[in-house]
């Protein structure tokens, strides 16, 4: 739900408001229990069928460091990380999301979330010996959405390889920026994460007020996590930082040089939403990762919350290029606390990718573009 008297025209062609304009029929009930103070999403567990062929894709091609591996799993981190690990690719049945893992600010912010989520009725599970290596004392939960969550503070600190130069690649992937799940209700998952004391700091809608994604901040950035509306819960991508544009270039070279171009899904481009630059690769189990650089601050508390139409054209592509269809469907599981797959609930609200791809399946739907009630394609010559 849209209040649409509170927000402004930039010249820009978005919308801003001083507070998120979104509102859940269907809220989670807010606990009386304190949240715990996030940090930072710090790393993604990631069930892999077939380990040596992940750990090639994330190591030799996209050139994370190993900070430890064994038989049965990789720990991986970014450029800038001096926390043990960024990603766990773990070897399992099923490709899935095993935990969304965020860093809280202090031990007692462990207390914290199991208060929270129980008095939730959530099913909350604590190992003072950390859940995987190189973390210690953790939370993991199924939060009300069906995602599973972990949180931790004490973590074995590892070098920083900033300073590293003759180990650096052209595409280097410097820190980890943030994760993207897809949920149906997307104002019920926002009203969520604001009580878990998350800010939204940008929204897509439409004038009838559905909401069809959402960007929400711990860190001082556009996002830890998205909202994107659709069947779930499921994971949309987890995404990686480069310093500029040009490293996501050189990946893309690179990946027409090993002749695996076929994992990029979409790309490279600059989003409307962030504005910053992409590039959206699928990695051998067909989780979608993305390499992305230079959005802006919004650590003030009255950063403004930019809302963009969902019949803007520029929105998820700041150059008019359109979304390919799997970037809306494809998504992967994630698992319950004891590793299975969670039910996937259908989304029942509009479909972003109906109401803005044309019938030859690519085009997409400026509003005044539409005569007689056929939609037009808006880029010159077709896209096929
Ligand atoms: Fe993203």
């Amino acid at each position: 739900m849209t209040h649409l008297d509170d927000r402004t025209l930039t010249s820009s062609g978005f919308y801003v408001s001083a507070e998120a304009p979104i509102h859940s029929d269907n809220p989670v009930p807010t606990p009386q229990s304190p949240p715990p103070d996030i940090l930072r999403c710090a790393y993604m567990e990631l069930v892999v069928e077939d380990l040596a062929r992940s750990r090639n894709f994330y190591v030799d091609v996209l050139g994370l460091y190993v900070t430890s591996e064994d038989a049965e799993s990789v720990y991986l981190r970014s450029t800038e990380e001096f926390i043990h690990h960024n990603l766990v690719l773990r070897r399992g049945p099923v490709a899935a999301v095993a935990a969304f893992s965020y860093r809280v600010r202090t031990p007692e912010d462990l207390d914290k979330a199991v208060a929270f989520y129980t008095e939730l009725g959530c099913e909350v599970r604590r190992e003072p010996g950390g859940f995987t290596q190189g973390i210690g004392d953790s939370v993991r939960v199924v939060d009300p959405l069906g995602f599973p969550y972990e949180f931790f503070h004490a973590t074995e600190h590892v070098e920083r390889l900033s300073w590293r130069y003759d180990l650096h690649t052209p595409g280097e992937l410097v820190r980890l920026d943030h994760f993207n799940q897809v949920t149906p209700d997307v104002p019920r998952a926002v009203k969520f994460m604001q009580d878990l004391g998350f800010r939204v700091t940008e929204d897509i809608q439409d004038d009838a007020g559905t909401v069809y994604a959402a960007w929400m901040r711990r860190k001082p950035t556009v996002h830890d996590t998205a909202m994107t509306g659709g069947d779930g819960p499921r994971m949309h991508h987890m995404a990686w930082s480069t310093h500029e544009k040009h490293n996501i270039l050189a990946i893309c070279d690179k990946l027409g040089a090993l002749r695996i171009s076929d994992c990029i899904e979409r790309g490279p481009g600059r989003h409307g939403v962030s504005n910053a630059f992409y590039l959206y690769l699928r990695d051998p189990d067909g989780h979608r990762v993305e390499i992305y650089t230079q959005d802006y601050y919004t650590g003030d508390p009255d950063n403004p919350v930019v809302t963009w139409d969902v019949h803007d054209n520029q929105r998820r592509d700041w150059w008019g290029n359109p979304v390919v269809p799997s970037w809306y469907t494809e998504a992967s599981l994630v698992l319950d606390l004891d590793g299975n797959p969670q039910p996937v609930v259908a989304r029942t609200d509009d479909s972003e990718m109906e109401v803005t791809v044309g019938a030859d399946g690519f085009s997409y739907t400026r509003k005044e573009d539409a005569e007689d009630g056929a939609l037009q394609g808006f880029k010159l010559g077709e896209t096929l």
